[in-house]
């Protein structure tokens, strides 16, 4: 019996490919590419700020995830050759602020809250973009805390941002479920000693190396079927 369910946000609860529509607007014929090039230079960026210097005290180059996104838009326009007019750039990013949440994310999250189970988010987002797309997706009343790796300056898949569930609810690790779209995000998490729950919306395979997720489903849905 679990007693917290944490869950991802970007990807997981908020549909950040949502952005490619908006991206295929702007960009006519590129949305869904740069859509997937954004995504995946954004991560990346987190991952060299935080394996360049893994410090338990925070990353010395550590950014804001907000201004990891933006930097790595920048990046992708140059990349693929398409110009980013200021204009351009606060659409995307205001449009990224305010993602849609996934049609069934407040249901679960209040299905989760009603059989008296925590919640919460653990984000590599900054606090005040979290706390604007939780807000503008209604979920507030139905998330205990949102929990954000501002507070060690080191980004999922560092095991101290894992960590901060610990620090955040009187919990062990075998009490707590994460969800997660991402699997490299899920394989982290049981890495470090969560179960896990693989939201597999795409019909992916599951990454080559590390353990399987202990479950996997094609929403979030699914989630309650296993609590
Ligand atoms: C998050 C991104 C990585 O932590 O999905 O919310």
């Amino acid at each position: 019996m679990y007693k917290l369910i944490a869950f991802d946000a970007y990807g997981t609860l908020f549909d950040v490919y949502s952005m490619g529509q908006l991206a295929e607007e702007l960009f006519p014929g590129h949305g869904q590419a740069f859509a997937l090039m954004w995504r995946d230079r954004q991560i990346e960026y987190t991952r060299l700020v935080t394996m360049s210097d893994p410090n338990p005290g925070g990353s010395k180059h550590y950014l804001p995830f907000w201004e990891l996104t933006i930097r790595s838009l920048r990046y992708v326009c140059k990349r693929m050759g398409l110009d980013l007019t200021a204009q351009n750039e606060a659409r995307l990013m205001d449009q990224y602020a305010k993602l849609t949440g996934f049609e069934d994310s407040l249901d679960v999250l209040k299905a989760i809250k009603e059989k008296g189970i925590a919640t919460a988010i653990l984000s590599n987002g900054s606090r005040e973009m979290l706390a604007t797309v939780v807000q503008s997706n209604g979920l507030d009343p139905f998330l205990d805390k949102v929990v954000t790796i501002e507070d060690v300056r080191l980004f999922k898949t560092a095991p101290q941002a894992y960590e901060l569930l610990l620090k955040a609810f009187p919990v062990q690790k075998k009490d707590v479920l994460f969800v997660s779209s991402n699997a490299w995000d899920a394989l982290a998490a049981k890495w470090y000693g969560f179960d896990v729950f693989w939201v597999n919306r795409l019909g992916h395979p599951f990454e080559e190396i590390g353990e399987k997720p202990n479950f996997e489903g094609k929403s979030l849905s699914e989630v309650l079927e296993v609590i």
